[in-house]
Order: C-alpha cells, then structure tokens, then sequence
C-alpha cells in the first residue's frame, strides 16, 4: 500500500500536532519527535493501526511496542498494578527517557502491542510536541523508534522520509533529537530494577532514585550456546541485529588515547590498502588528524552525551558515502557512555578491537 506521507515542517507545528492527532485517532500512523528518537505512533488500543507499524518498519510480529502516554496519571489505566518503587521511579524519570514494563491490565491495549506477553512497556516522553499529540490524539500511543527495522534509528524527520516515506500518514517535524539513543527500558521485580536496555536514563540515575528501596541489575548477558538461558528477565527486541549501517564495522578502544589514534589509524590504512572504503567515527581532537574516506567528529571526548546524540545520522552519512568498512572510536561507559557503548556495540555486531 502506497500512502501520501504529510510533513509538517517545524514552523507549523500547531497545524501538524491538530492533523497528525487527528490521523492517530482515526487509526493511522505518523512520526513524531521524543527527546530520545523519533517515533512511528498509533492508537494502542487499535490492532489494525498497530498492525500498520509493524508493517510500515517491516518489524517481527513477536517484538512488543512501548506505549507513550501525556502523564504519569494515564499508566494506571494499562498496568493491572504498580508498586511503590514502580511509583517512585516514574516520579523521577517522567515525562523522560525511562520505560517500566509493568503488567498489563487485560484489554487495555491490543494484543499486538505487548506480543501476546503478559507486561507492557509503558512511558511519557519529555519531548513538548509529543506531549502535545499524545494529549490531543486521546489515544495511549504505541510508538517503535520510527525507522526501517534494522537501521538506525532516527534522529531528525529527514531520516525518517529516507526510511518510510509512503509508508505512514505523516511526519511532525521538531528538529534534531536530544538524547539521540533510545529510553532505558526497566523491568522492578521483587525490589530489583532490572536493566533490560540501556539508554537516556543512566544507571547511575537509577541507582540514586532507588536509594535503599531497589538494587539496580545490568542488562543480562546473553545466553552462550550450550547454556540454559538466563532467569533474569529480558527483552524480545534484544535477540535482533539493531542499528545495522550497511558496511562492516569495528569499536577501537585502549586505555590510553594516544595508542588509540595509532591502532585506529593503522586498522583503517590495512582496510584501505585492500580497497574498501573506510569511515571513522571519532571524538572532535582525534577527527582532525585521521587519514580515511570519511572521517566524521562526535563530539568534545569528555562530552559523551554529544556523541550520543550525533551516532545514529553519522552511522547513516557513512551509509550514504558508501563507507565499506567504519571503525569507531570507544567512549568510557559510565553515564550516557553505557547506552552509546551499547548501540556501537550492536552495530558492529561485537566486534571490538582492544589494544
Ligand atoms: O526512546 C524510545 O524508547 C523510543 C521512542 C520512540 O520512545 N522507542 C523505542 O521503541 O526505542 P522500540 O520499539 O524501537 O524499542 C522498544 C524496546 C524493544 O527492545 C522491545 O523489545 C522492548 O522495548 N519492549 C517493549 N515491550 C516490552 C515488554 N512488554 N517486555 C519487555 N520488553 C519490551
Ligand atoms: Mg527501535
């Protein structure tokens, strides 16, 4: 199905946020800014607009979708119950960038939005315009980042027509993203905050709203071959490729910068004498001195929330520039840096150069 996709660019706002609510309340499905990604959203309550996302992203039927709500207030209407840490870390985080996958209230949202499980992933996004949508829509609304499955996500509307153009009804425009990674995905279990995505709310964040009330647990490492899987509890979307670039990529990390820069550059020379076209993705003082086919900066080194913010458009440039081979410098990962980490390290597939 070929549909005509609206852009309502930054300047009419006020017009975008009235036609795209009133798209999603009828059943369709528009773009629109959050201070993470972009997300493609629709009525949750509605399985045939979320049938439409799905197909639109060409998204696996078994990955469950976050619903986004205007207040805290409206989570009590999908979750059959919310504990006093549940409570406190929405207090803390929202409207921001933390998901809670709380048990879901039967009937509440369509079984296509949690998959058929048995929980639902439930936020309120910092972003005003979305705030604004959801809140004139009516609607709770299901929204996946709003990219093709398998890219990167998108961090300005411009990415979002190069992924789905024809695809969806509309796209608000708000300009680039903030965050630039996706929201940190939180299941409590027990006293337990169990991480099972990193992203814009930082461990460190999380330990301090726990306090004494909640032990905060990393992300679970996947399950080797010829091992039971782990207990902890995981998330579906976590077993597929992510934020894939179409050429290959490495991280390049060491503990000291100036053994870094000579790794690196000796890497990308090696790649370039066998003819591949190489892209480097690196901190502003190092960009300067790189020798390769695209060398793009993201940021101050000590800025790890700047390179946050610009990784998914450079993963794409280097898509355009018809990069072969990108070689990212590592970030330390405490902070932001542990969702950054977390997404180079997706899209490189693990491969981690260490010198
Ligand atoms: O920042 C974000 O979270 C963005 C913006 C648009 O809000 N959204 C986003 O959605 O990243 P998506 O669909 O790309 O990622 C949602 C993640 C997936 O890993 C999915 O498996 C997980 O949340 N998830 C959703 N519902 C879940 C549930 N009931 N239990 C466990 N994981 C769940
Ligand atoms: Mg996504």
């Amino acid at each position: 199905m070929t549909l005509h996709t609206s852009y309502w660019p930054p300047e009419r706002t006020d017009e975008g946020v009235r036609e795209a609510a009133a798209a999603l309340a009828a059943g369709g499905v528009v773009a629109f800014p959050t201070e993470t990604v972009y997300g493609l959203g629709g009525d949750a309550r509605n399985a045939d607009a979320v049938a439409r996302i799905f197909a639109a992203k060409g998204r696996p039927s078994d990955n469950p979708l976050i619903v986004h709500l205007a207040s805290a207030e409206e989570a009590a209407a999908l979750a059959s119950s919310i504990s006093p840490l549940e409570r406190k870390l929405m207090e803390r985080f929202w409207p921001g960038p933390l998901t809670l996958v709380l048990p879901v209230r039967a009937g509440a949202v369509s079984e296509r939005v949690t998959a058929g499980l048995d929980t639902v992933a439930v936020r309120v996004p910092a972003h005003e315009l979305a705030r604004r949508l959801i809140a004139a829509s009516g609607c709770p609304v299901a929204a996946p980042s709003a990219n093709r499955s398998g890219r990167p996500s998108p961090t300005r509307a411009a990415h979002v027509l190069e992924d789905l153009a024809g695809r969806i009804d509309g796209v608000l425009d708000g300009g680039p993203t903030g965050i630039g990674v996706e929201s940190t995905v939180v299941r409590v279990l027990g006293g337990e905050i169990h991480v099972l995505r990193p992203g814009g709310a930082t461990a460190e964040q999380l330990r301090e709203a726990a306090g004494e009330d909640g032990v905060v647990k990393a992300e679970p490492a996947a399950a080797k071959e010829g091992e039971a899987a782990p207990e902890a509890p995981r998330s579906p979307g976590v077993k597929y490729t992510h934020y894939a670039p179409k050429g290959d990529m490495a991280i390049v990390t060491a503990s000291d910068p100036g053994r870094l820069r000579e790794a690196l550059q000796q890497a990308a020379d090696t790649e370039r004498a066998r003819g591949r076209r190489v892209g480097i993705l690196a901190c502003d003082e190092h960009a300067g001195a790189y020798r390769a086919d695209a060398v793009l900066g993201l940021g101050p080194r000590a800025k790890p929330e700047r390179a946050a913010q610009a990784l998914y458009a450079a993963l794409r440039e280097c898509d355009e520039r018809g990069i072969e081979f990108i070689l990212a410098e590592g970030y330390p990962e405490d902070g932001i840096g542990a969702a950054l980490m977390n997404r180079m390290r997706k899209a490189s597939g693990g491969r981690v150069i260490a010198v």
